[in-house]
């Protein structure tokens, strides 16, 4: 049984109008074909087995995102492949069927790299989940569809644009499935869109826009698979990092109503609360590194849904969707703390400790099997950080002190919103804010694994808002 075997490479690819766009991809070897970034799919229970030669002339890694895999396998910045070397990654999936994502992760260098092109998406697929994609009968690649969305910094010259040392990259172009303005001619009937926001550092806040309002849809699944219940919403927020499973009904009146019959994947304005250096609704672009792109907070759209034909059988979304338990009670769990901060100086800290100086070391041990309780709490002087941790998912037991943005979204008695009702790898926290994550260490793997914990805001991360943590 031979590897897949995958090319970390820079080739010009015909993106945009005009100039072709060099573009940092993962090519693998299928056959004759040579596909960037594809879709891979396997089931839980399968071994992945990839093996990267590193065609850059950097090092680069595929850190296998939401995964729980061993250290060795986790492509992290731990084990990074020079150039002209390679990596054979080997595992058995044991992660419930969602969308989950592959990108590079070598330290300092994951923001440009992902932003040069360095991500693409995995699929992960189950029994349970098959069970209600039979009962929905959406055909996959046709009513049932990955968007794998990110921003870019385009220049004129159609070059992907990077600098280091900003605090949060954003773009001016939208690509979803590498695609720029993105459409999609649909039927008048219900769709499934897994929904991943491959941005560096750009939250989405996701609506469909049919006329003047919105087309309500369900969410039904988040980072790590489905959710119990489908929730009705008109938005979610969805942080860096972070993936949705949504359904929406083209044919609803709401969508034939607007202006003409088409619909509009946006991100809506939302107060970004950049308040580590300023205040107002939308945060700037100070050191004016992003001509042409929305500012955090701002709307855009992503991507346009036409919609045409004949109205196809309609599909009942049962009320269950899988046997999904609520979050653990978790009185009595030993509760780990972190604080997420500046310093005076402008570097971002998770407790006292930043990357650069803390490195490779761990910075704490877990015991493989207990629980704990991560209690992270941001400053009010902050921004809002996706937070992730390799190697385990979680979920999300309450948020308080939460803005208003978010408190409005809650539905239940400890803060959560619909989104953090699943099983996540990555949580927003906002300023202010407090979050608590139930964790269980449980995992089939002898020794000391290191993993690491991080904002997936990418320049964070890279300017060391990230630690690594043992488990033993
Ligand atoms: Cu998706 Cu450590 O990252
Ligand atoms: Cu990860
Ligand atoms: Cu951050």
């Amino acid at each position: 049984n031979a590897p897949l075997t995958v090319h970390a490479r820079d080739a010009a690819f015909a993106m945009f109008d005009g100039a072709p766009t060099r573009v940092w991809h993962y090519a693998a070897s299928i056959g004759d074909r040579a596909p960037a970034n594809p879709l891979l799919r396997a089931r839980r229970g399968d071994t992945l087995d990839v093996r990267l030669v590193n065609d850059l002339a950097e090092a680069t890694t595929i850190h296998w995102h939401g995964l729980a895999v061993d250290e060795a396998n986790d492509g992290s910045g731990l084990h990074p492949v020079a150039p002209g070397g390679e990596a054979r990654y080997r595992y058995t999936i044991d992660n419930r069927a969602a969308l989950y994502w592959y990108h590079a992760h070598p330290h300092g260098r994951t923001g440009r790299q992902l932003q040069f092109g360095l991500a693409g998406p995995l699929l992960v697929e189950d029994d349970e989940e098959r069970a209600l994609r039979d009962r929905l009968g959406l055909a996959w690649g046709e009513r049932d569809l990955p968007l794998f969305i990110a921003d870019k910094q385009v220049g004129d010259d159609n070059a992907i644009v990077y600098k280091d040392g900003a605090d949060d990259w954003i773009g001016n172009r939208v690509l979803v499935n590498f695609t720029p303005e993105p459409h999609l001619d649909v039927v008048p009937g219900l769709y499934r869109l897994r929904i991943a926001n491959a941005s560096n550092a750009r939250m989405l806040r996701l609506a469909f826009a049919a006329g003047d309002g919105l087309l309500p849809f369900r969410l039904i699944g988040t980072d790590g698979g489905l959710l119990a219940q489908p929730w009705l919403v008109d938005d979610v927020f969805v942080a860096p990092a972070q993936r949705v499973d949504v359904l929406v009904d083209f044919g609803t009146r709401a969508a034939a109503s607007g202006a003409g019959e088409r619909v509009l994947l946006r991100s809506l304005a939302y107060v970004a609360m950049e308040n580590e250096d300023e205040s107002g609704a939308f945060a700037r672009d100070p050191m004016g590194d992003h001509p042409g792109a929305a500012a955090m907070g701002e709307a855009i759209d992503l991507m346009e849904f036409r919609i045409g034909g004949a109205r196809p059988p309609r599909v009942d979304v049962p009320a269950r969707l899988c046997a999904l338990p609520p979050p653990p009670a978790v009185d009595g769990w030993p509760v780990r703390a972190f604080r997420l901060r500046m310093d005076a100086e402008g570097r971002w800290f998770i407790n006292d400790w930043n990357f650069h100086d803390t490195g490779h070391e761990p910075v704490f041990a877990v015991r493989r099997g207990t629980r704990e309780v991560w209690e992270i709490r941001n400053s009010m002087t902050s921004m809002p950080h996706p937070i992730h941790l390799h190697g385990f998912a979680f979920r999300v037991v309450s948020r308080s002190i939460s803005p208003p943005d978010v408190r409005a979204r809650s539905v239940d008695a400890n803060g959560l919103g619909p989104q953090d009702l699943g099983v996540g790898d990555t949580v927003a926290v906002w300023p202010g804010e407090i979050v608590r994550i139930a964790l269980d260490f449980s995992q089939p793997f002898a020794g000391t694994q290191r993993y690491m914990l991080h904002c997936h805001n990418l320049e964070h991360e890279d300017m060391g808002m990230m630690l690594t943590f043992a488990v033993v």
